[in-house]
């Protein structure tokens, strides 16, 4: 240990970041061990280089923009259909997997817990894993074979979220088909550029954005177990959206015939305000701008047809070829950092615990789109396919995406013929909820009419 210590001491002192050992000789043998491991796993430059740029004023901004083509689904019904056989066979063939990022800290939801444990249904609070668990039930159901479920935890939500799983009995799914990996972390830095100690043997890190997915997707052997149960596309999607549509057979099918090795959903943004990343072209290159970064002009301007011309507001769902995620990792790769200044609970040199000034570092998993040989871009429509539990009220909250889901489901009912009022803004006025397991589509609530109530005429759960 002595002479690893002396090495790691030097580096760490030309680093200026020597204080990390301050706590050394109050540090028994396996936290003296523990330190040493995590300070060895840091590469100093990279943090330096980080730290430089993040006191860049103002970082130079895309050269140019333009809208990215897109395919609109719904827009041609023949090519939609030939696209849903392509899915629908990915499925029946066990081609398809669905995998869940769920490794973030959920911070403005400030939910006890991982986020996917929070009840997300209007009425029966159903938690958001089981949503999507019902869901894979519904598939496998149809296509006679169980759909994979890949879900990406981090250090923080990791055994939380197994035991979750485990208390639940998967919710039904068998555990064979659920595999849980944990994603790789970032160190923070204070805003003067100094690694920040949690505790006096362990580094302050954070999840290293939802971009590391594709790293430890690879890494954990998550795709060497794709291999061998025959995956060949990864449907991706975040923890907070209820509404997804599981392993989209219409998307995916799209993505299969074109070729595509990263495909990506879009909704139309509702306002040039709208504060969404968007779908564009950088510098002739696919991938995602902030809106702040979109100049005025651009982010007004608009089609022949009226609508903006920049509307392909992310949704954060995509497919993704697994040979994709195989060529990135074995060429090697790297997606760019992001930073954002949080403010940090960090160990003092006198022991105690102080909030400070920090600066975290993350990657996107968007970013990847430019390295990708063919990308492809559906719009859909955001009332049926997004309504994320993000904050805790206003837009994104619980009270928001109840409504969303009472939405579609009072849609489903109206025109299976059931009698749904509603108020004036369209939004049903009682909540209702069904069930994926007894229908999950409009023509499957159709079918169960014989089932249904006349009419809806309080908070209704249908199962
Ligand atoms: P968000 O950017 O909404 O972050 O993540 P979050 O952690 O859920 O919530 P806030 O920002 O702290 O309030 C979008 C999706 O990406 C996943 C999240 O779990 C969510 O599904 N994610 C994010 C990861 O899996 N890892 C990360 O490091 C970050």
């Amino acid at each position: 240990m002595t002479a690893t210590l002396d090495i790691l001491r030097i580096r760490l002192d030309s680093a200026e970041q020597g204080h990390v050992l301050g706590f050394w000789d109050r540090l028994d043998d396996e936290a003296r061990a523990a330190l040493l491991d995590d300070v060895a796993s840091v590469d100093l430059e990279q943090l330096k280089a980080l730290h430089r740029r993040s006191l860049d004023q103002e970082p130079t901004g895309p050269a140019s923009v333009e809208a990215l083509p897109q395919i609109t689904k719904g827009a041609d019904s023949q090519a939609d259909a030939d696209a849903r056989r392509v899915g629908e066979q990915l499925l029946r063939d066990g081609k398809s997997c669905a995998f869940t990022v769920a490794g973030g800290q959920g911070t403005r939801l400030g939910h006890e817990g991982p986020k996917g444990t929070f009840p997300a249904t209007p009425i029966q609070g159903k938690p958001l894993f089981q949503v999507f668990a019902e869901k894979l039930l519904v598939l496998e159901r149809r296509f006679l074979q169980p759909v994979p479920w890949y879900v990406m935890t981090s250090p923080g939500n990791h055994d939380d979220t197994q035991s979750f799983f485990a208390q639940h009995d998967y919710f039904g799914l068998k555990s064979d088909h659920v595999m849980f990996f944990q994603q790789g972390t970032m160190p923070a830095l204070t805003a003067d550029g100094r690694l920040i100690l949690e505790s006096e043997h362990a580094l302050f890190r954070s999840p290293d954005g939802h971009g590391g997915s594709l790293r430890a997707l690879f890494e954990s052997g998550a795709v060497a177990d794709m291999e061998t149960r025959g995956v060949e596309e990864i449907y991706y999607f975040q923890v907070d959206n209820p509404l997804v549509e599981m392993c989209d057979p219409v998307f995916m099918g799209y993505h299969r015939q074109r070729g595509s090795e990263f495909s990506s959903k879009s909704v139309p943004k509702r306002a040039p305000e709208e504060k969404v990343g968007i779908l564009v072209l950088v510098d002739g290159k696919p991938g995602v701008i902030e809106y702040s970064d979109l100049a005025d002009g651009l982010r007004n301007a608009r089609e022949d047809s009226g609508l903006l011309r920049f509307r392909a507001g992310n949704i954060a769902v995509h497919a993704i070829s697994r040979a994709f995620v195989e060529r990135l990792n074995e060429g090697g790769f790297g997606l760019p950092m992001h930073i954002a200044r949080k403010k940090i609970p960090a160990k003092q040199p006198d022991g105690a615990i102080a909030s400070v000034d920090g600066i975290k570092f993350e990657t996107f998993v968007f970013d990847a789109l430019p390295l990708a040989r063919k990308v492809l871009l559906m719009e859909v429509p955001r009332a049926t396919e997004f309504a994320p539990i993000k904050n805790r009220d206003g837009s994104d909250s619980p009270e928001t995406s109840w409504r969303a889901q009472s939405t579609q489901f009072a849609d489903w009912l109206e025109a299976a013929g059931v009698v749904v009022p509603r108020d004036p803004d369209g939004s049903p006025q009682h909540r209702i909820e069904i069930c994926p397991l007894f229908a999950d589509s409009r023509q499957e609530v159709a079918q169960r009419r014989t089932e249904l109530p006349d009419s809806i005429d309080a908070d209704t759960m249908i199962a």
